[in-house]
């Protein structure tokens, strides 16, 4: 009983120090403090020894987490400077691209409209925006994994400088899984529900890495013990469907990563996982792309892990890019009423507590787009003007892009 008292203490501890440490909101943490202070004192009779302990660990945590992420942010910063370096190698490359879906009478709606954008070697994009704007859909087109009803209708997606738009499944399935693999927002429709974990780890590490079977299992178990398994032997003999939702998004991660991608394309990979095993997960990441010349698509409704983890952001409204920018510009000088609104509803790094604004209305549905600006319904500051034409995508500074007609 105490035990599962000081658990259930400890991992609430973790996860209002995990919401300070994407806030920044010292209050937060204070309040967190008084009530489990509180809370712990009600509900046992443990000495006040023991408790000072808990607390000195918790500071130590606070403390060392506040460092790294101090570390963390001149490694950030370092890494946008890297960029422009980088970016000259530019490992994909999107061209004008638009997806479309066709129902039975071929009537057909856009979801991707046009879009165009690059990442750089060693580089981390973020691609953000509400749900519906279109992000799984860019994802799946760049992976020409898209349902059956969807295409990419024209455009290019140049990998390396080949284009991967047309090649034949064979072709593709070389490419897919090894240089270029993807994290699915969905991982249980991409994990084989007749398959062990571990024959599906040990099929795909064989394959790509070229090493024996004894070899696929050591590296397999070895990638399970990274994203948070303590007993990797087990889980490898488990089917997809014993595994919770969290678990099988890990057992994806271990996949994708245990490759050794050169670009990983990651659909909301941590949305599903509790706060600890969420920060070890962008810790794995961060470390791959230390070690490597890894890339990343990140894919995020969490701007706490944008800045986090991402060199360069895009901002995807209504099938199309509204704004980008380094991550730095995003948070100190979005220009885009769209990227104003998200950022006013999410907590802010510093500051006092403030209101959070959330964006009123919702995203139109693909297929019903309005003319002119699509954001026209929901922005504070739309005019008439604005409801009139398409704004263009316009380079207001040095690699800063907004689709606004006022800006
Ligand atoms: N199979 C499908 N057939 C037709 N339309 C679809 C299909 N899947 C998605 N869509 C539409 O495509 C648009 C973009 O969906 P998408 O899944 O890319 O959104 P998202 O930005 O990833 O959202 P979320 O954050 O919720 O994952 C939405 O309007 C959605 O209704
Ligand atoms: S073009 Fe007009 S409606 Fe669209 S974001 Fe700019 S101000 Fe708002
Ligand atoms: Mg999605």
């Amino acid at each position: 009983m105490t035990k599962n008292i000081i658990k259930r203490w400890w991992n609430a501890v973790c996860e209002y120090s995990h919401r300070l440490l994407t806030t920044g909101n010292k209050s937060i943490f204070k309040k967190t403090i008084l009530v489990y202070y509180i809370r712990f004192h009600y509900f046992n009779n443990f000495q006040i020894k023991m408790y000072k302990e808990f607390l000195k660990k918790l500071v130590t945590t606070w403390s060392i987490n506040l460092k790294m992420r101090q570390v963390h942010y001149l490694h950030l910063f370092n890494r946008t400077e890297m960029k422009v370096s980088s970016m000259q190698k530019a490992i994909l490359e999107v061209k004008a691209l638009k997806t479309v879906f066709k129902d039975k009478k071929k009537n057909e709606k856009v979801i991707v409209d046009g879009i165009d954008f690059e990442i750089g070697t060693n580089e981390v994009v973020a691609l953000v925006g509400e749900s519906g704007c279109g992000k799984s859909m860019t994802s799946l087109s760049l992976m020409q994994l898209l349902p059956q009803s969807g295409e990419i209708a024209s455009g290019e997606v140049r990998y390396r400088g080949k284009n991967l738009v047309g090649l034949n499944k064979k072709e593709m399935a070389e490419v897919r899984g090894g240089k270029l693999s993807m994290i699915f927002q969905e991982p249980m429709t991409s994990l084989n529900p007749v398959l062990t974990i571990g024959f599906q780890l040990t099929e795909s590490i064989t394959k790509h890495l070229k090493v024996s079977k004894v070899e696929a299992v050591k590296i397999a178990e070895d990638w399970l013990r990274r994203v948070g398994f303590p007993e990797p032997t087990r889980i490898r003999k488990e089917y997809p469907h014993r595994l919770s939702g969290g678990m099988r998004q890990r057992v994806m991660l271990a996949m994708a990563m245990s490759c050794k991608p050169d670009l990983l394309i990651a659909d909301e990979p941590t949305t599903a996982l509790d706060v600890t095993i969420q920060a070890q997960v962008l810790d794995l990441i961060r470390n791959l792309l230390d070690e490597t010349d890894m890339s990343v698509l990140f894919i995020t409704h969490d701007l706490g892990v944008v800045a986090e983890m991402a060199n360069r952001v895009i901002v995807m409204y209504a099938g199309q890019i509204v704004e980008t920018a380094d991550v730095r510009t995003i948070f100190t000088s979005a220009q885009h009423p769209y990227t104003k609104g998200l950022l006013q509803s999410t907590p802010r790094m510093s500051g006092a507590i403030e209101k959070l604004q959330p964006i009123p209305g919702t995203v139109p549905p693909a297929g019903a787009f309005p003319e002119g600006c699509r954001f026209a319904e929901r922005c504070p500051v739309a005019t008439a003007t604005c409801r009139d034409k398409m704004p263009e995508l316009r380079e207001i500074n040095s690699g800063h892009k907004v689709r606004c007609i006022l800006v």
